[in-house]
């Protein structure tokens, strides 16, 4: 099992899209057994994927530990693919992460999930906080998806700086460029300076992930942002392989 942590120390980049996207493309494309996992609060992946939070389990209780997490687990109208949805009880989590018992909660629960799963997708929410941390020391991976701007591209380095102090530089991080667009000067003079950064176009198809909650490969499969996406896949299965 590999599990990859869409994370960004920003808000509203993209994240959960990516992380959508990314797990529909790990489950159908890739054949893979994928468990997205909601670590957000705000529940956008798990809404994206048309289901509700589940009921009679909450998202806090089985995350901390309190109630098994397999209890938590949700099918999607998608052969492979699980979700661990998100609810509002999340906001409280940090609470829970930084108490002294439960700093390998997080990893204990990926080693647990990887007899049934062959990729973990997690969306998190946005900042460098206990549950980043937490998650830093667990996944293979960092997926981090950055709006095109002169600022971008210093977020990532210092993501960089962060897990060299505290985590010996790993896991790696996989930066990629999402809502560009070509029509801007500023976009394209940003991702110039990192070119090998995989890109997914600001395109409405993937507004209107929303709008019908499904994949973008499902809203719109032939579109240049559905193809995008599926790149990326490709992308993050070959930095899966060197690690
Ligand atoms: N490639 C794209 N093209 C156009 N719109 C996009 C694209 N990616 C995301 N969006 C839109 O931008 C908004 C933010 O996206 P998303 O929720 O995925 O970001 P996020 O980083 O998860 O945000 P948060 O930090 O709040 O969790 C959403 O309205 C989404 O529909
Ligand atoms: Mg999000």
């Amino acid at each position: 099992m590999k599990s990859i942590a869409v994370f960004s120390i920003k808000g509203g980049v993209g994240k959960s899209a990516t992380a959508v996207n990314l797990a529909h493309a790990a489950a159908t494309t890739g054949g893979r057994r994928t468990l997205l996992w909601d670590l957000d609060s705000q529940g956008a992946a798990t809404y994206l994927l048309k289901l509700l939070p589940k009921t009679g389990v909450k998202a806090r209780a089985a995350v901390s530990g309190e109630v098994p997490i397999s209890e938590l687990v949700l099918q999607t109208e998608f052969p492979n693919l699980h979700v661990l949805p998100a609810d509002k009880s999340l906001r409280r989590l940090e609470g829970d992460l930084a108490q002294s018992d439960k700093l390998k909660l997080l990893r204990k629960h990926l080693k647990a999930l990887a007899a049934d799963y062959d990729r973990i997708i997690i969306d998190c929410p946005p900042g460098l906080s206990e549950l980043a941390d937490r998650l830093f020391r667990a996944v293979d991976l960092i997926v981090m998806p950055s709006i095109p701007s002169p600022l971008s591209s210093r977020a990532a380095d210092q993501l960089r700086v962060e897990l060299q102090r505290s985590h010996e530089g790993k896991p790696p991080i996989l930066p990629l460029w999402s809502m560009a667009d070509g029509r801007r000067k500023l976009h394209r003079d940003s991702i110039a300076l990192h070119p090998d950064w995989p890109i997914i176009p600001y395109a409405s198809a993937v507004e209107s992930m929303a709008v019908h909650q499904a994949p973008v490969a499902v809203v719109q499969p032939r579109s240049p942002a559905a193809r995008a996406f599926a790149g990326l896949w490709a992308a993050v299965e070959a930095e899966l392989r060197k690690n």
